[in-house]
């Protein structure tokens, strides 16, 4: 392995950004934020120092689940723009040295579908089969719903066919029949014609979902096959058109269930997978103070193949899933992050950004981003998050935390001229607002949460150990305290992180160095001398350090 396959395995160190080009910039004054607007951003992503954007769905659509509902898979919603500013957009990026991926949403289409209006205007419809049917009445499906109290069921009536269609999630989104061949064809060219448009591949929407065949016949069944053979072929397709292209899975199962989707060792299916089961026990130790939940996950994080990677992260765009919690787990993190109802969705998630969840306390805020950068892995960021951003929680379920980027301190936030009632989702008011937070007073902040992930993000892009690396927990005396070590080529990142409010002293053992290396702090200055491999070293409350072992002989940089 050589430093030059940090380039062709891109992923294993990127950093990506997931972004919904609606909520973005606006360029054009209408209220809604286009592909101009971000294509005007990109500078500002280029020297936050992000090497992958994520777009959120941006294909035509109703909008009745904030675009995760398509209605045509080859096009550019118009309110956002058209295919060509979509080009110029990719191509931009790129210049400035940044990938393009986008959500592949094939679990389902919207009911407005064309292919779904014909399959339900008549049986002999020869989109008919793109979707699952069944004539019998369906038994209670409650207990199976992705949106309990959104969605009553899995099985819809259509009155006009005297049937019922699988829709896993909402009822206007009815699943595709990936048994059928002439879905996976379609599928095929989606993915074929977006990666030709420039993508460099995708985030892929509930993906355990998508290649389930519940409903279909017995001869789909059958001809279809093992799932998982599908999706390696899907990869194979994926590679053929564009060698440098990646498949990110949406997986949110525990990691034995999630092996399964990497391809096992052989890991030729998805190229990466977020890691929601550390995702959810780094809440638990937040909640807890303690970094015990958070390490032994990572301790039982099992080995996954040299090309494929987790993608870690702190929120995302849907509510905060602690569904691979216990019970009780769960309702310490609804205690300790959002105890009121309205805070809370589905019965397993939390609608709310961290910076409010932890009362905007910037040393804990700042702790979790380097954590989440420090964790082995490919760090994600959602939008706002390097400027630490909070939700609306006036506005619906997870919408809360889809509101428009804060620019500035100006009207709207600097995201669109529009009237505020023209804007597609509110602006958050109070002390989260964009007059407390934005990007431009915190670019001119060189103590500001945006320069500090600037600073993280570079850290992170020079430190291959993390993204690359083996890593191990070292050992250390304080329940509070996770401490472990990155190595990779011979070299070691540690980062040492202590989630509770009083400051310690963490002695390290570290085995096999000799009594000349030193350890050279990489987010402030510092220089420990190791003595026989040992050092004690300070942690503030809510503190965090990342150093290098840096030999007498060492070239890499510290
Ligand atoms: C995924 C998306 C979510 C969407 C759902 C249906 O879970 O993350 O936002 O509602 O799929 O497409």
């Amino acid at each position: 392995m050589r430093i030059t396959d940090t380039s062709d395995l891109w992923w294993k160190t990127a950093v990506v950004y997931c972004l919904d080009v609606e909520t973005f910039m606006d360029w054009n004054g209408d209220g809604v934020g286009d592909f101009e607007g971000l294509s005007h951003r990109i500078d500002y992503l280029a020297q936050l120092g992000i090497t992958c954007i994520w777009l959120m769905p941006f294909y035509p659509t109703p909008d009745r689940d904030d675009g995760y509902d398509i209605v045509d898979f080859y096009d550019v919603d118009d309110r956002l723009g058209s295919l060509g500013d979509f080009v110029e957009f990719v191509r931009t990026a790129n210049d400035r040295g940044i990938r393009v991926i986008a959500d592949l949403v094939v679990n389902h289409t919207s009911d407005k579908h064309p292919w779904f209006r014909s399959a339900r205007s008549s049986k002999d419809s020869p989109h008919r089969d793109f979707y699952v049917w069944r004539s019998d009445e369906p038994p209670d499906t409650s207990a199976e719903v992705v949106f309990p109290g959104e969605q009553e069921g899995i099985w819809e009536y259509d009155e006009k066919t005297k049937e019922y269609f699988l829709h896993r999630f909402y009822k206007h989104q009815p699943d595709l029949n990936v048994a059928n061949p002439a879905v996976r064809d379609e599928i095929a060219r989606i993915m074929g014609f977006w990666l030709q448009l420039g993508l460099a591949g995708f985030r892929v929407d509930a993906v355990p979902f998508f290649l389930e065949t519940l409903g279909a016949s017995e001869a789909e069944q059958q001809s279809f096959g093992d799932p998982h053979e599908y999706q390696r072929a899907l990869r194979s397709f994926l590679g053929r058109r564009r060698g440098e292209a990646i498949m990110l899975g949406e997986v949110g199962l525990p990691y034995e269930e999630q092996m399964a989707y990497f391809g096992g060792v052989d890991g030729d299916e998805l190229t990466m997978q977020f890691d929601f089961e550390a995702m959810e026990q780094m809440y638990l130790s937040l909640a807890r103070q303690d970094a015990r939940p958070l390490a032994e996950t990572l301790r039982r994080r099992p080995e996954i193949s040299r090309e494929a990677q987790f993608a870690t992260f702190v929120r995302n765009h849907d509510e905060l899933h602690l569904g691979l919690l216990s019970e009780e787990e769960m309702q310490e993190v609804f205690a300790a992050f959002g105890p009121e109802e309205r805070m809370q969705v589905y019965g397993r998630g939390l609608v709310r950004r961290l910076p409010p969840m932890l009362d905007g306390d910037p040393r804990r805020i700042r702790m979790v981003y380097s954590l989440m950068f420090a964790l082995p892995g490919t760090p994600v960021l959602f939008y706002g998050e390097e400027i630490g951003m909070g939700e609306n929680p006036d506005l619906d379920g997870r919408l809360a935390v889809r509101t428009p980027m804060q620019w500035s301190p100006d009207e709207n936030a600097g995201f669109s001229t529009a009237p505020a009632r023209k804007l597609v989702a509110p602006v958050v008011e109070g002390g989260f607002g964009p007059e407390h937070i934005n990007v431009e007073d915190q670019r001119h902040d060189p103590d500001s949460l945006l320069n500090f992930v600037a600073t993280l993000i570079r850290q992170f892009r020079e430190s291959p150990e993390i993204g690359w690396g083996e890593y191990e927990l070292l050992d250390q005396p304080h329940d509070a305290v996770l401490a472990h070590r990155c190595s990779w080529q011979g070299s070691s990142v540690i980062a040492l992180h202590n989630f509770a409010a009083e400051p310690c002293t963490v002695p390290l053992e570290l085995k096999s160095l000799d009594g000349d290396a030193v350890l050279v702090d990489l987010l402030q200055p510092g220089r420990t001398p190791l003595e026989e491999g040992r050092a004690e070293l300070t942690l503030d409350g809510y503190g965090y350090r990342w150093l290098r072992i840096s030999r007498p002989d060492e070239l890499r940089l510290a």
